[in-house]
């Protein structure tokens, strides 16, 4: 269960800066994972409209945004921006990451690719700005909005503060700890008591990722999907990629990860796996389900297809069978 936090100010110890870190030592302290992404101190070219995207849903420009921030993006479940009012709106560096998710708004309303991540994910606001006037946040909500939208997430809540201008200005507000305590519990809470479910098989490269996918699609939020690998491919499969998008399911920036890496982290309530034979974990205590499936990596896409489809039956099995 990955919290995404997008730090929006150029000062690394200002008054966003620690608004962020303090909601996320809250989801941390509640279960979560956390990662921050200091967008300024990052390459993030602003969007120069080629238009690119909307015929092939990926971006010309090379720079920190593909694969990596496209890639968090998808990953995380809960997405925080925190941003310092500039001129009513975010700071230049901020403004173009959010022009550049336009790549993701192509794959969905160009493209018409779904993005099984979209039915759960989560958007929230944390600013500030040094005035007090009435319609101080007005301009970002809109922003926020559409680029949640933009990027497969409903926008969900926010806290935004008047008044704070001077660095440290955040730290002295009376409610700032209670206020993100409380919304951090809301957002988070419910969510860490949801079964967490491993897919698992070799390289995470197909079958695994198939499965995690189609279980995020159909289980919406009711399940913690994970999925690894005990040897994975330094990509996924591109024919896998190819027969997910035939259902419409857009795979894009996904990428493989190791069991290990994964089992430091969190312990799955259960494991099913599709072909590690040995090198899968057994944990005990954890339920675990092997399915039979033949590895369709380098056969052709008719075997890509029937592994597919039979993946998708047993996944809506499962979901059922686990509510
Ligand atoms: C370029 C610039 C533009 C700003 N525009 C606004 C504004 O329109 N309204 C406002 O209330 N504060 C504005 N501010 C003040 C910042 O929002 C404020 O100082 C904030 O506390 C900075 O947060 P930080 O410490 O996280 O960087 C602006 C500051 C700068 C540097």
């Amino acid at each position: 269960m990955l919290v995404l936090g997008l730090q929006g100010s150029p000062r690394k110890k200002g008054n966003t800066a620690f608004l962020l870190s303090t909601f996320l030592k809250e989801a941390e302290n509640l279960g979560a994972v956390t990662h921050t992404i200091d967008v300024c101190s990052r390459n993030i070219k602003p969007c120069m409209e080629y238009t690119t995207c909307e015929k092939t849903g990926f971006c010309p420009i090379k720079d920190d945004m593909d694969p990596e921030i496209y890639s968090m993006l998808r990953q995380a479940e809960i997405i925080v921006t925190a941003t310092p009012i500039f001129f009513y709106s975010t700071p230049a560096q901020l403004k173009a990451l959010i022009d550049r998710s336009q790549t993701l708004w192509a794959r969905k309303y160009r493209l018409k690719l779904t993005d099984p991540g979209r039915k759960w994910r989560q958007g929230f606001l944390l600013s500030l700005g040094a005035t007090r006037g009435k319609n101080l946040f007005e301009g970002l909500h809109l922003t926020m909005k559409y680029f949640y939208d933009a990027v497969g997430a409903s926008y969900v809540g926010s806290l935004t503060y008047r008044h704070i201008e001077n660095q440290g200005d955040m730290e002295k507000h009376p409610t700032v700890l209670d206020d993100i305590k409380a919304e951090a519990e809301k957002l988070i809470g419910p969510l860490m008591s949801r079964k967490k479910v491993l897919f698992a098989c070799r390289e995470n490269a197909c079958r695994s990722q198939m499965a995690s996918a189609f279980a995020q699609y159909q289980a919406g939020n009711r399940m913690d999907v994970l999925s690894a690998g005990s040897s994975p491919a330094e990509q996924i499969n591109p024919t896998m990629v190819e027969t997910m998008q035939e259902k419409g399911i857009d795979m894009a920036f996904r990428k493989t990860k190791h069991l290990d890496d994964l089992l430091n982290t969190v312990t799955p309530d259960i494991i099913i796996t599709m072909g590690c034979g040995e090198a899968c974990p057994f944990i005990p205590g954890v339920k675990r389900q092997d399915w039979d499936l033949p590895d369709p990596a380098g056969q052709s896409i008719e075997m890509m297809r029937k592994v597919r489809d039979e993946i998708e039956k047993r996944v809506i099995k499962l979901i059922d069978e686990l509510s």
